[in-house]
Formats: structure tokens, C-alpha cells, sequence
């Protein structure tokens, strides 16, 4: 059954938000600024945005959640990021080739899996041609049944989904993560829009 992420946020029941950005997100930002204008989809809280906002990028954080979104307002401002409730499988015109960068972090995990072929075009309208798709992949999630989210995908999966439109460029397993995603269950994938 699709989760109701609006009454997880009313209610705060969001173990996935750990109350700081992505230890993979943090770690390839050390080699690898972000800059220009970057879209987070699924953004929650914000955490994500505020980590890339810091380091000079203009960042748009979207979520279908109002509650979310306003969680996030709470935040003292960082430097250069907004935030916006919408759905980002059905993108408004003023978002189609805006962005030089998309950065994915338990978005694509919390969709049901038959809506990852949206969620591909969306990354794929977001962005400007040659534009970046950074991805953290959740390829294993301890105890997965089928009872998603979160659902992990597989390489083959992701390559299956992005590769007809999207060139690899970059993939590695982050030597950090939150505590209760164990090294390897991860991956960081940066692929760039042909
Ligand atoms: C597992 S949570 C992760 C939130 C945030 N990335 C984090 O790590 O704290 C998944 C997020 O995706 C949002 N979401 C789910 N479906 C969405 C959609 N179609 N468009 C935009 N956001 C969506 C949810 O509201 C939720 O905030």
C-alpha cells in the first residue's frame, strides 16, 4: 500500500530522517563541489538541501509532503535554497530542463518500484542537456521481503532504467553512511544526460 507521506510528517513518525545530510552525499561532495542549479526530489526535511546550499549551489527541494516542506522552512536559511511541495512524477513546465543537477537520496527507495519508469523521465525532464544525475542508490535493505518502501534496487535495475538516456560516468561504494545503513548498502552513481 502507497505510504502517506503527509501524516508520516504530521505525525513524525520519519525514522528516515536522521537529522543531517547524506554521509554519502558528504563524502563526494569533499572531491566533487556541486554547483549551479540542482533539484533534490523527496527532499523531507531538507538536510540534503542545506548540505549542498552551503557549498555554493542554488538548490530546489521538492516534496509531495506540505508538511515536509514546512518542516524544512523552519530551518534557518544556509545560503541560496528554496523549497517547494509538488510532485515530482508530474513536474510543472517552469522545471523541465532547468536544473544542471539532480541529487537522488531515498527518493527513488520510497516509490513503488512500477513507478520508477516516471521517476526516470522526470529526472530526465528536470534536467539541462548534459546535465548531472547524483545518485545514492539503496541496493540492500536488511530484511527486504517486498514490503517496500524502502526498496532497494539492483545495478542491473538502475542501469536498466537510466542507461538508454543517461551516460555513466562515476560509481563507488561510500566508505561512510548513517549507522543503520551498513557499508555496502549504498552506492553513489553519477551519470550525466546525453
Ligand atoms: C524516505 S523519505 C526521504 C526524505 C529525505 N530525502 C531524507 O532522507 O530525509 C522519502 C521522501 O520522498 C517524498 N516523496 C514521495 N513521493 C514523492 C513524489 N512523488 N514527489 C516528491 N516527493 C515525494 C516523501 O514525502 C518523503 O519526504
Amino acid at each position: 500500500m502507497a505510504r502517506d507521506w503527509e501524516m508520516a510528517y504530521e505525525q513524525n513518525e520519519t525514522p528516515w530522517d536522521k537529522g543531517y545530510a547524506s554521509p554519502p552525499l558528504l563524502e563526494f561532495l569533499q572531491q566533487n563541489p556541486i554547483l549551479g542549479r540542482v533539484l533534490v526530489p523527496g527532499c523531507g526535511t531538507g538536510h540534503d538541501v542545506r548540505a549542498l546550499a552551503a557549498q555554493g549551489a542554488q538548490v530546489l527541494g521538492l516534496d509531495v509532503a506540505p508538511s515536509a516542506v514546512r518542516k524544512a522552512l523552519a530551518f534557518p536559511c544556509v545560503r541560496d535554497e528554496r523549497y517547494e511541495a509538488g510532485d515530482f512524477l508530474n513536474l510543472d513546465a517552469g522545471h523541465c530542463a532547468a536544473y544542471d543537477w539532480v541529487v537522488e537520496h531515498t527518493c527513488l527507495c520510497a516509490l513503488d518500484p512500477c513507478e520508477r519508469v516516471a521517476y526516470a523521465r522526470a529526472v530526465q525532464q528536470a534536467l539541462k542537456p548534459g546535465g548531472y544525475y547524483l545518485a545514492v542508490f539503496y541496493r540492500e535493505v536488511s530484511d527486504y521481503t517486498g514490503d517496500g518502501p524502502p526498496h532497494p534496487i539492483t545495478p542491473a535495475e538502475s542501469h536498466a532504467l537510466f542507461a538508454p538516456v543517461f551516460e555513466p560516468l562515476e560509481a563507488f561504494v561510500p566508505a561512510q553512511g548513517y549507522a543503520s545503513r551498513p557499508v555496502g548498502s549504498e552506492e553513489v552513481c553519477l551519470w550525466r544526460k546525453m
